[in-house]
């Protein structure tokens, strides 16, 4: 383990929760095959009791997808976790995830459940997905929200039950980084067995904070943070992958931590995401969004005119954004124009493309040179349009 961080990406499974996002099986394979591309160490890819769809998704990701782990998530009861286990088989690596609430609030209205009930579901649920699997994860759903003597039961239990990861999620964004920094610190002394399991995070982003309490339970003990692609998931989404992800490695003075993830698939893995879903990436999103490495002012410019650090802290093309010898104008013909839009992360199908090559020339009857901006702006005009 030594000083990696391991990236578990669930922009298929919490990140299609997003509202409006739903991806067929081709798209959601699509996606799974450029995660493994970008390194991620584990693929959380779907619910499959959730629907037909979800359960062929994960089988068809299980079947083809080499690299990562194969996740698939259930609820604590037998049905689910029985279904999760016969999509997600075939992988050659295989995770069932499963989980039960443990905040008052929820045992207490959603669940109607005793904390001794929950507990007992709790090593029942564990137990069968470890007849399955040797490779069980179990979150304890509202974790933050929990109380830690009862959750550090609960994990002392599933852990003794089989469980290889605890996942401590942020289910509703609630925490501030010190406060959640300190929990994971409480846990990690609080569960008697905790060396036997990996401690995992799972940030929620309603105050904003994902990727900061993410930072700071790293700092504390966390050897797994749950991430999507461009911070996908329900309500305000989830820690925004590329964004800890640079965190780490930016700050690596600061956290001392690795991850497998590989730099130069980020810009890609985040446009190939943003054209499947239709979620476009806000321009002043960190890391990827298109005004990431803008400069407006003079003195900026200026400023990384003489040396890009002035103002610049991450390097674009680590990213994989490339810089493209290629001048686009009236001339310009579609095989160089559909390859540039793929290496700026576009993957349009023939009718689109048809559709971004005619106004692709309509533009450049006005405008002399075509810029990359430019080809982005239209892209995403489309994409927006379709
Ligand atoms: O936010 C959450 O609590 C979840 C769990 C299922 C891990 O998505
Ligand atoms: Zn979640």
């Amino acid at each position: 383990m030594g000083n990696k961080v391991f990236i578990f990406d669930t922009t298929l499974r919490d990140g299609e929760q997003s509202p409006g996002v739903s991806l067929n099986k081709k798209e959601k394979l699509d996606i799974a095959v450029q995660l493994a591309k970008l390194g991620v160490d584990i693929i959380e890819a779907g619910f499959p009791i959730a629907s037909p769809g979800d359960f062929e998704a994960v089988k068809a990701i299980a079947q083809n997808v080499s690299g990562p782990v194969i996740c698939a998530l259930a609820r604590i009861g037998f049905g689910d976790i029985d279904r999760a286990w016969e999509a997600v088989k075939y992988a050659k690596r295989a995770r069932i995830h499963t989980f039960i609430a443990t905040s008052d609030i929820h045992m207490k209205y959603k669940l109607n459940k005793t904390p001794e009930e929950v507990l007992e579901m709790v090593a029942l649920g564990v137990k069968r997905a470890k007849g399955y699997t040797d490779d069980v994860e179990f979150s304890a759903e509202d974790a933050s929200r929990s109380d830690l003597k009862f959750l550090c039961k609960v994990f002392e239990t599933a852990i003794a039950c089989g469980a290889t990861t605890i996942n401590v999620p942020d289910t509703v964004g609630y925490a501030t980084p010190d406060e959640f920094g300190k929990f994971i610190a409480g846990i990690k002394a609080g569960v008697p067995n905790i060396d036997q399991a990996v401690i995992s995070v799972h940030c929620h982003n309603d105050l904003g904070l994902a990727v900061a309490n993410s930072l700071a339970a790293v700092k504390n003990g966390a050897q797994q943070v749950e991430c999507a692609l461009n911070g996908l998931g329900e309500r305000a989404g989830n820690a925004a992958l590329e964004e800890f992800v640079m965190g780490l490695y930016t700050r690596r003075d600061i956290y001392g931590y690795d991850t497998g993830i590989n730099y130069q698939e980020i810009y890609r893995t985040s446009r190939l995401i943003s054209s499947l879903t239709g979620m476009p990436v806000q321009p002043n999103k960190a890391v990827v969004g298109k005004n990431a490495f803008a400069h407006e002012s003079g003195i900026h410019q200026d400023g990384v005119l003489k040396e890009r650090t002035t103002y610049e802290i991450m390097n674009p093309q680590m990213l994989g954004m490339v810089q493209s010898n290629l001048v686009f104008g009236k001339h310009s013909g579609r095989h160089g124009f559909k390859q540039r839009l793929e290496e700026l992360g576009y993957h349009l199908n023939d009718p689109e493309m048809d559709q971004a090559f005619k106004q692709f020339k309509e533009l450049a009857d006005k405008k002399k040179q075509i810029t990359d901006a430019d080809l982005q702006a239209l892209a995403e005009n489309l994409m927006r349009n379709i």
